[in-house]
């Protein structure tokens, strides 16, 4: 498949997703669309009301995007303009906005995404720092234009070589690039993961190696593996607790049918496996472009 078919695919599979996103992990003003932290490797009871489960399932998706940018300076030196690839809901763009007073352009593929940050943006009252806009990564054309950029969970859809490039291009010397990010470590799983979440991933290797052809050092390599494997458990458990609401008469919500919500839990409890094995890694990744101040 070329790289316009796939991006064809993960547009349409965001757009119909826009809703479920909306249901299981909102309600917003940050919105967010990744894998959470849990401190400790600690394991929350999961028998406990829906509301609990989504609770904890955003304030680890929270809890993640604080620990990663603490970890990488953004406290000492807040970064001034940052592009946000791949946005999504635009939770991480209003967090670097509200957080770290960054003027912000969250990049996201899918068009429906565009006015629901705007609109978070609106209630979170960072309008005038989050910039939405439509457009596919790999064909980002700026020069010097900000000196962060950040991809939760973004990368893993794209061609690494020119994602590297583009982004070296439109960072001022001196700039970081931090990523959130799943990677194989064994190769086997590719498939499995890739046709359902329409992604590409890559090794870690693939990405050290496109980063330092487009000039970039890595400068912190985090293995978050198990502090979010606790994640894939949480959230089939408020798969369950969907379930259990709709089998009481509750009305669909999104996509959340019956069986997708089966076919999600499938999905995740092999996940929660490969991620306690190491088969897949969460990783957060820094990188700086060479010639800074
Ligand atoms: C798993 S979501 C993560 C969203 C957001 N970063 C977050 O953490 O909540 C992946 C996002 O990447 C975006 N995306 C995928 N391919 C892209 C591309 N080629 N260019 C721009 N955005 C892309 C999708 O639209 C989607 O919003």
């Amino acid at each position: 498949m070329g790289m316009d078919d796939q991006d064809d695919q993960v547009r349409l599979y965001y757009s119909r997703k826009t809703l479920d996103i909306l249901h299981k992990y909102g309600p917003g003003p940050r919105v967010h669309f990744h894998l959470g932290l849990f401190a400790d490797g600690s394991h929350p009871p999961t028998a406990v009301p829906q509301a609990v489960l989504r609770q904890r399932i955003t304030d680890a998706q929270e809890a993640i995007v604080e620990h990663a940018a603490r970890s990488w300076g953004a406290y000492e030196k807040p970064p001034r303009r940052l592009l946000d690839i791949g946005c999504g809901l635009g939770g991480g763009s209003l967090y670097w906005a509200q957080q770290h007073g960054a003027q912000v352009t969250g990049l996201t593929i899918a068009p429906e995404h565009v006015p629901i940050v705007r609109e978070f943006a609106r209630q979170a009252g960072v309008s005038r720092q989050v910039t939405p806009i439509l457009g596919d990564v790999h064909d980002l054309r700026e020069h010097h234009a900000y000196d962060a950029a950040y991809a939760n969970e973004s990368s893993g859809y794209t061609d690494r070589t020119r994602l590297f490039e583009v982004v070296a291009e439109a960072l001022e010397p001196g700039g970081w690039f931090g990523i959130q990010e799943h990677f194989l470590r064994e190769l086997q799983w590719r498939g499995f993961i890739d046709r359902y979440y329409r992604t590409r991933l890559g090794t870690r290797t693939e990405y050290l190696i496109a980063a330092e052809a487009a000039g970039f050092e890595l400068a912190r390599d985090e293995d978050v593996t198990d502090v979010v494997a606790e994640f894939w458990t949480q959230s089939t458990a408020w798969n369950t607790a969907e379930l259990e609401r709709l089998r009481a008469g509750g009305a669909t919500a999104g996509g959340w049918s019956p069986e997708r919500l089966r076919e999600s839990t499938r999905t995740q409890r092999r996940l929660l496996g490969l991620w306690r094995d190491h088969a897949v890694e969460t990783r957060l990744l820094l990188f700086r472009l060479g010639g800074g101040r």
